[in-house]
């Protein structure tokens, strides 16, 4: 099976300034075009993004959002519509994220919700999946489905489906600085690729590109990355800082 074209995403969370951001992307992009397999990705908060996207005109860099509403406009204070995430080059758009789900209450239908919505716009949804992934009953292949995949691709097509990213991030794993070890991290993503067969086929399954997430640093990247089912990392703390990005491409 033709390896899938790895992602290192920089999930920056409610960090950097405005400020900072041009510095961090100047001293990135020429190191990581060394990597051309490798799709360098940076995630900020909405108030860094016009910043972000003009640093990284004519890079190979893609900037990402860290959520969005599913709404196109309205009355909905506080909140970033897709259409003005797609109107400024925003490519990817991280949904569902863990510390979306216990923090603000946002659901599997809400995140589906969203995840229509930025396809709408030619946003690459990348969908965080937080569930713990353990058997339901013995012997029954049905017993890995995963409820939050089930629930975040519902109506969706399966040309649309290829689409669509996920990440696989163990909620004691982030922040925490210990991974999930790479077998059951390779176990987990596995679980999530035979869940998608099961929704629609291998065809989808194998398109899909599944990443881990959760204390991903230069000195467990390696392990990850050459399991068959993991496409990449998600990274937050360790991508706070340019030098460990540019080591996790050259790692993926
Ligand atoms: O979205 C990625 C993030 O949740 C992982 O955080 O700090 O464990 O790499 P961290």
């Amino acid at each position: 099976m033709m390896r899938r074209r790895p992602l290192v995403v920089a999930n920056w969370k409610m960090n950097k300034l405005p400020s900072e951001s041009a510095a961090y992307i100047d001293k990135i992009e020429k190191p990581v075009d060394q990597f051309p397999d490798v799709i360098p990705v940076l995630a900020g908060q909405d108030v860094l993004l016009p910043g972000m996207l003009h640093a990284a005109r004519g890079t190979n860099i893609s900037i990402g959002a860290e959520n969005m509403y599913w709404k196109d406009q309205g009355a909905f204070t506080g909140e970033t519509s897709p259409a003005a995430l797609a109107d400024l080059g925003i490519r990817y758009v991280i949904l569902g994220h863990s510390e979306r789900r216990n923090y603000f209450h946002e659901t599997n239908e809400m995140v589906n919700r969203k995840a229509h919505a930025a396809l709408q716009h030619n946003l690459i949804p990348i969908v965080a999946i937080d569930e713990a992934i353990i058997p339901r009953n013995e012997n029954d292949r049905s017993h890995w489905v995963v409820n939050q995949v089930i629930e975040t691709f519902e109506g969706m097509s399966a040309q649309t489906a290829k689409t669509m990213i996920l990440a696989y991030e163990p909620t004691d794993s982030i922040g925490s600085g210990q991974a999930m070890t790479p077998e059951i991290a390779q176990f987990a993503l596995r679980r999530i690729r035979l869940t998608l067969a099961d929704m629609y086929n291998w065809d989808v399954a194998q398109a899909v590109r599944i990443m881990y997430g959760g204390s991903v640093k230069p000195d467990n990247a390696y392990e990850l990355m050459i399991q068959d089912d993991i496409d990449g990392v998600l990274v937050g703390n360790a991508a706070l800082d340019p030098d460990q990005f540019i080591a996790l491409c050259q790692i993926a």
